[in-house]
């Protein structure tokens, strides 16, 4: 691998694990609760974050450039929740990536949609330019409401985005998850889904990594938690240190308590 796309992935991936904080949900559904304002939400998350995964707009606005934190880039979209979601197109270029200092670009693949050839050669016109340039593309199998999220599903589209060049592929925790790691031959990160009770998110991240994934790219359950910053420490002793759910979710109550 040439030292840019080497250097880039492993400011994402760190080591081998790795907890990104995703708050790019505005990009198709506006204002998000947890996120109503970008910039007070995130400032207490970032230090604690692996890297964070925005829109060009979101980091322009919130984020100082003075931060250290790897960037994954939100590149595609242009939808909305009051439209046909997998309708998206390239938003955001690599030259744009480049000038921002990104780590890595997200383009979302909507496998088994109305529109699903179009997303897979957003993802592969995306890994054209970024190889170009030594930019990782991170594929998101964005679900439809009308697909199941199981292995056999989960695991089509992981494959079909790592063959079409995502050096990195977020995807949802199933049954059988090890099957769907087995068959993807590059890191599977995943996605924490709507908002569920702490112990139940922690717990998915601990059967996710237990399960082969690289660590999770997580949303609402960290910013949408009563104690985000207790939840994203949590997570990450779960991702890095191995931690069970009940000793850190103890770690989520001990700062809750300690404010
Ligand atoms: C949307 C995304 C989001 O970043 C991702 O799903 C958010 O994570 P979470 O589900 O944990 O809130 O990629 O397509």
């Amino acid at each position: 691998m040439d030292f840019g796309m080497g250097n880039r992935l492993s400011r994402v991936m760190g080591k081998g694990r790795t907890v990104m904080l995703a708050v790019d949900h505005g990009y198709f559904q506006g204002p998000t609760t947890g996120l109503e304002n970008l910039k007070r939400s995130l400032a207490p998350l970032i230090p604690f974050a692996d890297s964070l995964m925005l829109t060009r707009g979101a980091l322009r606005s919130s984020v100082d450039p003075a931060e250290k934190v790897p960037i994954v880039l939100r590149s595609s979209g242009g939808t909305s929740v009051l439209k046909e979601l997998s309708d998206e197109g390239v938003t955001t270029s690599i030259e744009e990536a480049v000038r921002l200092n990104a780590s890595a670009v997200a383009v979302s693949v909507f496998v088994g949609s109305e529109r699903e050839k179009q997303t897979l050669l957003n993802l592969s016109s995306t890994v054209d330019e970024g190889e170009r340039y030594g930019m990782p593309v991170l594929a998101v199998t964005a679900v439809g409401r009308e697909m199941n999220r199981d292995s056999r599903y989960l695991g089509l589209a992981c494959r079909i985005a790592a063959e079409l060049g995502a050096r990195v592929v977020k995807t949802y925790y199933c049954e059988d998850f090890e099957k769907v790691v087995d068959a993807c031959p590059v890191p599977v990160v995943i996605a924490g889904g709507k908002k569920v009770p702490e112990r139940d998110a922690l717990q998915l991240a601990h059967d996710a990594v237990s399960k082969g994934a690289a660590g999770v790219d997580m949303g609402r359950n960290i910013f949408q938690s009563a104690d985000p910053v207790g939840m994203i420490k949590a997570v990450r002793a779960v991702v890095h240190e191995g931690a069970d759910v009940e000793s850190a979710l103890a770690m989520v109550r001990q700062i809750a308590a300690g404010r």
